[in-house]
């Protein structure tokens, strides 16, 4: 996360640009007064919004416009040019919009103009009275949010387990973990979102049990709560290894805020932390623990880091990024007993450590959905608007399988902005719209300096083609089944990771 862009930065948009400088398709940055603003030419149409997505204050003005949207270059969130909405996550809050007038062969950007948000479902003769969203997290609060965008009226309740609202989730490996970002960057919304919304957000609170005939839902207090929709988005836990030593003081999983915060906690006290795991999760926390001074050991059955996702080239570069930063990798090896001062390995040895944490992978929470009789396949399934088999039951997020248009199988990831989208799409769905969940699946994951975006998904390739060069983090990496690029990762290449999913998402409308 940082500032991209300093706020009066480029041309002054008031003085107009000559519109022969900007082809179809192009965007200039500049500013209006002391706000970062850019002009977009779609055909011969201008507009002027925000420069500064609304996310992590990515350079909108770097990313691609698709149709009358742009995309942002970093983690690929959408804007409606007309409105400045942010029409798809990770970006929930939206840019602002200015007008702009054509006179002499140039384009000014005039006054700031009010635009609201176009409504996507037309209200329904009988609209449901009460929601109820099980889980407080990416799925949850999309959905919520959205919700109260389309000017839904109707009681939101929003039951989550978890002690904390709502909270960006991914920074809790990354700059939060590393103590490079703030307290406030952590929550999705301050606490006073939640009053002023009229979303009835419940925490420590945790569901029992789902009554689909009574469209009912019981609470652990033995209270129940009524719905006439209802959304489960419980997304997944932690994998704790059955190993002598996992319930020791000094041994974390890293899920909740509440988690990180206990590592950080015993990190101001570690000198050696022993992270298991070479996965997404497992070598973040390797970084963020690194930035703090801590020597790290990794410890992995893998041959190499991330290669089942990312293939052999990437898993390499990331070994060799992290070693460059002085992790210290064990692959090819587990742990098999932890004690208050060591790691003992299977291969042996042992290792000291006064801070172990466990990134071994998530396991959907999938027991209210069992419990209910709803369809389970490794996940809950559901269509393509994202119902499952029960009437007036969505699910989105971590638990859920849907069918992808793009791979053509039914799918269930572990992605944020797939889990805050389909909490979007499963909003308007709840609400009565139709929908489908169509959107490209993406995720980033990110290494001290070094951000790899994945979009697509291959489970499995016979040919992996790679532009550019991984050593030098200027690539993409092309995964391939049958001559069909199926995913795509890259490597400061945030252009060519725009297009190629305006590209499949293109393929799947012709
Ligand atoms: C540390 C970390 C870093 C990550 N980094 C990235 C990243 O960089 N990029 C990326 O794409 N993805 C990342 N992810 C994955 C991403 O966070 C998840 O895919 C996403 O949070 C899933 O959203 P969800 O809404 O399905 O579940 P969650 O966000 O896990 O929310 C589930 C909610 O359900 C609640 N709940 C569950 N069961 C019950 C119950 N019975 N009663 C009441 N409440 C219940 C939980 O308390 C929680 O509030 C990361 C995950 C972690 C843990
Ligand atoms: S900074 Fe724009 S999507 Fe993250």
């Amino acid at each position: 996360m940082s500032a991209a862009q300093s706020e009066t930065a480029g041309p002054d948009l008031t003085q107009g640009v000559a519109i022969d400088t900007l082809a179809d398709g192009a965007m200039v940055a500049g500013h209006v007064g002391d706000a970062a603003v850019l002009i977009a030419r779609r055909g011969n149409e201008f507009f002027a919004i925000g420069a500064t997505c609304t996310h992590y204050n990515g350079p909108l003005a770097e990313g691609l416009i698709v149709d009358d949207t742009v995309r942002c270059p970093w983690h690929h969130a959408c804007f409606s040019l007309r409105t400045g909405e942010a029409l798809h996550a990770p970006a929930l809050a939206p840019v602002a919009c200015w007008s702009t007038e054509q006179r002499d062969g140039k384009v000014f950007v005039r006054e700031k103009a009010t635009r609201a948000p176009r409504l996507r479902v037309a209200p329904l003769r009988e609209s449901p009275r009460k929601i109820v969203i099980i889980g407080g997290g990416a799925a949850g609060f999309a959905a919520a949010e959205m919700l109260r965008r389309q000017r839904y009226e109707g009681s939101i309740v929003m039951l989550s387990d978890d002690a904390a609202p709502p909270v960006d989730r991914p920074n809790l490996s990354k700059d939060y973990l590393a103590g490079s970002a703030p307290e406030d960057w952590v929550p999705l919304r301050a606490d006073s979102f939640y009053t002023e919304a009229s979303i009835d957000l419940r925490l420590k609170t945790a569901v029992t049990a789902i009554d689909v005939p009574a469209r009912e839902v019981a609470l652990r207090d033995g209270s129940k709560v009524a719905y006439d929709r209802l959304l489960l988005a419980t997304g997944a836990e932690a994998v704790r290894l059955p190993l002598p030593g996992m319930d020791l003081p000094h041994v974390h999983t890293l899920r909740t805020l509440d988690d990180c915060r206990a590592i950080i906690a015993r990190a101001a006290t570690s000198r050696r932390a022993v992270v298991m795991g070479a996965s997404f999760i497992g070598l973040e926390v390797a970084a963020s623990l690194r930035s703090r001074g801590i020597d790290v050991h990794v410890v992995a059955p893998d041959k190499r880091p991330m290669e089942r996702v990312l293939g052999a080239q990437i898993g390499d570069f990331v070994r060799g990024l992290h070693e460059e930063h002085g992790v210290i990798f064990h692959l090819e090896d587990t742990a098999t007993a932890i004690d208050a001062r060591r790691v003992t390995l299977k291969s042996g040895g042992t290792i000291d450590a006064d801070l172990v944490v466990a990134g071994v992978g998530v396991r959907p929470r999938l027991t209210l959905a069992e419990k209910a009789g709803l369809a389970i396949d490794r996940g809950v399934t559901v269509n393509a608007y994202l119902e499952t088999g029960a009437p007036g039951i969505f699910a989105a997020g971590d638990i859920a399988r849907w069918p992808d248009v793009h791979s053509g199988g039914a799918i269930r990831v572990e992605h944020w902005v797939v889990a805050q989208r389909q909490g979007q799409i499963a909003a308007l769905n709840m609400l009565g719209g139709r929908e489908k969940f169509d959107a490209v699946p993406f995720f980033w994951s990110q290494h001290y300096d070094v951000p790899i975006n994945y979009v697509g998904h291959a489970e499995s390739w016979d040919e992996l083609v790679i532009e550019g060069d991984v050593a030098k983090r200027d690539c993409t990496v092309h995964y391939k089944r049958g001559g069909r690029v199926l995913a795509v990762a890259s490597i400061y290449r945030d252009t060519a990771s725009l297009k190629v999913e305006a590209a499949m998402e293109q393929a799947d409308k012709s």
